[in-house]
């Protein structure tokens, strides 16, 4: 039966540029599946398809569009715009790259929901939820902080405390605040809906599902199990369901509901695939029913809750056919010079800095590669090593091959291999090729492959390039080149070097696609193909011999160690992988909210054009600050007494207390929003804004800076 492969990585959410993390699960996902497609089962192909999407839904997305003014649509267009450049400068060759926010995952969703409902899965349950009064509207975990009911840590999100590590609900808070305006959220019932995790049938379905033999990495079935309870008792039904307003997907005959981003995302699977399929003329339905068909998700070991319990659980229940030919493939997190990764930050490496440094995509291919093998291990990556790693395998032992010996060829032998080999070569052939219990290795290198121990597949395949090695060093290529009666033999030295050579491009494919189709072309093949690499049938030799090449050209440069330096140089590097939100009133807020765009200088992206009359709806004064204090209980609030000329003082409540003393402001002149509506805070009502500059970096410059109007203005002058 001919396998047919359905292969996914996690959807990105469409809020921030790709960083190096999600580079990492790419290439370890294109690795497998251009491994997979130089198989063939029984002769045939293998028919292997790869799609991603972006994450478009959720409150996240739906205010950092609104705080660009554009729609989350065309927000999450202009996130979009971007994926290409990291995808195809990396070489990662997704079939199709597709988005959540799409008629097909419309369809899908509430296609799979309404299966669900007709199964008795899906519950209506009337909770308290915390509501935002001045923005009117539901609040999600993450958009509430709060003092931890545990421990009592200020300025804790409404899920868990970053300080004790407690979990809790966001009702459990002391002293709750919106993450937006900072009112005091109020409690409103709301009716939402429920999948029921809870129901046997999902406990039931999900044990058998989980300890399938080859399903899952047994540190995952031991996670999961431990979820599951003794008997299901821990699973909890799953709230699906948020409130309008609501960047999503509307739940069928729910008016104002919508599906949590969480529902919908993993679909998007599914949609990018029929979409891909719709434009290829594949039938989709058809394709799934296969029972060759296999689906598989690479993930990060973060996301595993969602891949484990809710999805197998929502496809067993909508009848999915590939329920039972799913797998997930769980990857460890990538730190940076031992350094945990922030999710939106990414680490200091920058993808794009990387490429448009000119380091070859390819060496990040390699490295992450032979670190990576089938365990949930995180993967370190340091510059020391990378620098090592390259240079001493890549360089040093595969290149280092074919350009000892294939100027030979050209020069000598009008670019024509020799037609057989001599009894000194034939034996180091089979000695490179074949382990000394004479397993091929070819064969365990595939195996390694399939199993996504890329590490092992790897040192595998050096340990071909030392034989090699070894070969062209005792033989010695460049001295037989130096005597006439020794032409024969040099011959063969450099057409037996270019066999091994050869065998090991087709080996590295996966890794090194791009060194691969050059060596393809100068070897005249027309495409690598595992077939060929077959040591029994005599096939890697007799390929070549006679064969007649084209002119070597250096295939890959060595790092050089200064790029390293450059690499993690500069801070904005990192900020130009995601960046926190516009913090000019709430800095140490700004983790809490959603990333905005930034440019390739590092700073954030300028708003969209405006015209005069958008501008002057902005009433800028000048105002003195008569009176500056600090704010009990809050350890980033300033408060301000300001006088605009207005014949009375504002209150205005400013977070710059980490920059400044009360006492350096009081006198000075500063320049407020006048016009802003008052707004009520958990200290007091404040009356306008005071405008200050901040970096889009915040780690990299945490600093908030007030302004300050040159002397001779006066308090209400208008500033246009
Ligand atoms: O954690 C994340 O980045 C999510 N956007 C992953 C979603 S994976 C799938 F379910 F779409
Ligand atoms: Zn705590």
């Amino acid at each position: 039966m001919t396998r047919k492969l359905f292969v996914t990585t996690a959807l990105p959410y469409a809020n921030a540029a790709f960083h190096i993390g999600h580079m990492m699960e790419y290439i370890q996902a294109d690795i497998w599946v251009r491994f997979q497609r130089m198989q063939r089962d029984g002769g045939t192909p293998r028919e292997v398809h790869f799609v991603g999407a972006d994450d478009t839904h959720g409150t996240p997305i739906m205010i950092a569009a609104e705080k660009e003014g554009i729609t989350p649509q065309e927000f999450v267009a202009k996130i979009a715009a971007g994926r290409a450049q990291y995808l195809d400068g990396f070489h990662i060759a997704f079939d199709n790259w597709y988005s959540t926010d799409s008629p097909e995952n419309v369809e899908l969703s509430q296609g799979i929901y309404r299966k669900l409902r007709d199964a008795g899965l899906i519950q209506t349950k009337t909770v308290d939820r915390f509501f935002d009064p001045v923005k009117g509207m539901f609040l999600a975990d993450r958009n509430i902080k709060g003092e931890c009911p545990k421990c009592g840590a200020k300025d804790q999100y409404g899920d868990n405390c970053e300080v004790c590590g407690a979990a809790y609900q966001p009702t459990d808070l002391v002293n709750p605040f919106s993450v937006f305006t900072n009112a005091t959220p109020v409690l409103k019932p709301s009716e939402q809906y429920f999948f029921k995790l809870s129901d046997k049938r999902c406990y039931e379905f999900l044990r058998d599902w989980l300890n399938t033999p080859g399903r899952l990495q047994p540190e995952m079935v031991n996670k999961v199990s431990e979820w599951l309870g003794e008997a299901g008792e821990k699973l909890a039904d799953w709230d699906i369901s948020r409130d309008a307003p609501y960047f999503g997907i509307p739940i069928p005959d729910a008016p104002g509901k919508y599906f949590y981003v969480w529902l919908d995302a993993p679909v998007g699977y599914l949609a990018s695939l029929k979409n891909y399929f719709s434009k290829k003329g594949i039938d989709y339905d058809a394709f799934l029913k296969d029972p060759g068909t296999e689906q598989i998700h690479f993930i990060g070991k973060d996301i595993v809750s969602f891949h484990l319990l809710f999805w197998p659980a929502m496809l067993k229940f909508a009848d999915h056919p590939t329920i039972e030919r799913m797998r997930v493939a769980v990857h460890g997190h990538l730190t940076v010079n031992n350094e945990k990764m922030s999710k939106s930050r990414g680490t200091g490496i920058s993808p794009l800095r990387y490429l448009n440094l000119g380091m070859n995509p390819e060496w990040l291919r390699y490295y992450i590669a032979f670190k990576l093998n089938s365990k949930v291990e995180d993967l370190d990556f340091t510059g020391e090593d990378f620098v090592a790693r390259v240079n001493s395998d890549l360089i040093g032992k595969y290149v280092n091959i074919a350009s000892r010996c294939a100027g030979f060829i050209a020069k000598k032998f009008d670019g024509k291999l020799a037609t057989s080999l001599s009894d000194n070569a034939q034996p180091w052939i089979k000695r490179a090729l074949v382990t000394a219990d004479g397993v091929e290795r070819q064969a365990n290198i595939a195996a390694s492959f399939e199993s996504r121990e890329f590490g092992k597949a790897l040192r595998e395949i050096m340990e071909i390039a030392d034989f090699a090695n070894q070969y062209v060093d005792e033989n010695k290529p460049w001295i037989l080149a130096k005597d006439e009666a020794k032409t024969a033999e040099l011959h063969d030295v450099c057409t037996t070097a270019l066999i091994l050579f050869r065998q090991l491009s087709i080996l590295l494919s996966p890794v090194l696609p791009g060194v691969a189709a050059n060596v393809a072309k100068f070897l005249n093949d027309e495409k690598f193909d595992w077939t060929q690499t077959d040591v029994a049938s005599g096939a890697v030799a007799n390929a070549m011999l006679g064969r007649t090449i084209g002119a070597y050209s250096h295939l890959m440069t060595r790092v050089d160690p200064k790029m390293i330096e450059d690499l993690f140089d500069a801070p904005q590097a990192a900020a130009a992988q995601a960046a926190p939100a516009a913090k000019a009133e709430k800095p140490a807020k700004a983790k809490a909210a959603p990333a905005v765009a930034v440019t390739e200088t590092g700073i954030e992206v300028m708003a969209p054009e405006i015209s005069v009359d958008d501008f002057f709806k902005v009433d800028l004064r000048i105002a003195k600050i008569v009176n500056c204090e600090h704010v009990e209980g809050s350890d980033k609030l300033l408060r301000l007494t300001l006088d605009a000329g207005e014949g009375r003082h504002r209150n205005v409540f400013s977070g710059i207390k980490s920059m400044y003393q009360p006492e350096d402001l009081i006198g000075k002149l500063t320049v407020l929003v006048a016009n802003l509506a008052p707004r009520k805070m958990k200290f007091g009502v404040s009356e306008g804004m005071v405008m200050a500059a901040s970096a889009v970096d915040e780690k990299a410059n945490p600093g908030i800076y007030i302004l300050n109007p040159w002397p001779g203005a006066e308090p209400g002058m208008r500033i246009r």
